[in-house]
């Protein structure tokens, strides 16, 4: 039984047989409407204005109080003002979750709202490798993909890095405990060389190649600065006469294009066995547009050193031209081709864009929602 139900049900009215037929009648009606009163599951609300309202069922049966002889019409009144009564003490009685909506009483009304679902987004290191697959997709670069876990020779040695050679020891190398092919050597996680420029050379076979390959490597450092596992996109043009020009317009497109219209790019020399020569890339900050400096809000004449990047500059990666011995091992003609190569981390290139401090780059992909669910 529903708790109305349940609820105080006072006595039915009643009258002598010989009261007439009319007078009957109208006692059988307001009966009625008690009856209906205690089946509903309208709102309090509402049932007052179904009962009491102005053209409510209390008011519809009291004009048919004319239609009952004068010698009833006493009878007839103290029925309506006991009905009266026992609708009004009903409705204002009501428990307190009967006076509820009836979305809460789990009473399912069509006419509400819908819930809005929670609707979650794509984790920002995705988007960012969208944004960049797309800016350099404008210029003719086709994304490739190649396997994370590769051979030594892709991984070094084609890149003019030869087993024993020094420079290895700047990549702190997983190795597979795999045996190794023949030619091919060692199996390794790929490192943050360049492990696509000669797998595409031998895909494309001869230039032109523009290429973005953008994809997972590794390293064995893990610290609030460096990630086991972080995104590089390394870029790669081979074409008659291709010069240091192309490789520094192309930087200057990229930052332009992924840091505002007021984004400078700077090259300095460096050296990478893979190319030569090498250069380190550095951006402009976009805090305080390369200059070093911002306003101080407080005092006009004033102005504060800039603490994202405390120079103006921010160094994200290298690039250069691509060394003969690697154009060779993909065999290609360097008699009639040269070509530009560049490589950066993806999450440092995001950060950078969006101004970001990240105290702890690990919270990138900790799963931690609240912190990404701020991109
Ligand atoms: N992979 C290099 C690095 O980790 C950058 C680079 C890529 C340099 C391609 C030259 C050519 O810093």
């Amino acid at each position: 039984m529903s708790k109305r139900a349940s609820q105080e049900n006072q006595n039915n009215f009643s009258v002598n047989d010989d009261a007439s037929n009319k007078l009957k009648n109208f006692i059988q009606e307001a009966d009625e409407i008690k009856k209906q009163l205690r089946q509903e599951t309208l709102s309090q609300e509402r049932l007052r204005q179904k009962y009491l309202g102005k053209n409510g069922l209390f008011n519809q049966l009291s004009e048919k109080i004319t239609k009952i002889s004068t010698s009833e019409r006493k009878t007839a009144g103290l029925l309506l003002n006991h009905l009266k009564e026992n609708l009004t003490d009903y409705i204002e009685n009501l428990a307190d979750q009967d006076k509820e909506p009836l979305a809460q009483q789990n009473k399912i009304d069509f006419t509400l709202p819908g819930i809005k679902p929670r609707v979650g987004h794509i984790h920002p290191i995705s988007q960012a490798i969208e944004e960049i697959t797309h800016i350099f997709e404008k210029i003719g670069f086709i994304r490739v993909r190649y396997p994370e876990v590769d051979w030594d020779w892709y991984a070094f040695e084609s890149l003019n890095m030869p087993q024993e050679h020094p420079a290895r020891d700047e990549w702190e190398t997983f190795f597979v405990d795999q045996p190794p092919h023949p030619e091919k050597g060692k199996v390794v996680l790929t490192p943050h060389t360049s492990n696509g420029q000669v797998r595409e050379m031998e895909r494309v076979g001869e230039p032109p190649m523009r290429m973005i390959n953008i994809a997972r490597c590794y390293r064995r450092q893990q610290d609030v600065t460096h990630t086991q596992m972080f995104h590089q996109f390394e870029g790669m043009v081979i074409d008659k006469n291709i010069n240091i020009g192309h490789l520094k317009g192309t930087i200057d497109y990229f930052a332009q294009q992924f840091y505002g219209k007021e984004a400078k790019s700077r090259i300095r020399p460096f050296h990478f066995s893979f190319t030569e020569p090498s250069f380190e890339v550095d951006f402009s900050c976009n805090i305080c547009q390369g200059t070093g400096f911002i306003k101080d809000e407080n005092n006009k004449n004033n102005k504060l050193k800039c603490n994202f990047c405390k120079s103006g500059w921010h160094e994200v990666g290298g690039a250069g031209m691509i060394h003969p011995n690697v154009l060779k091992a993909g065999g290609i003609d360097t008699n009639k081709y040269t070509g530009f190569a560049f490589g950066w981390g993806v999450e440092r290139s995001y950060t950078l864009q969006k101004g970001l401090n990240i105290d702890d780059i690990r919270l990138l992909y900790s799963a931690n929602l609240s912190f990404l669910e701020q991109f």
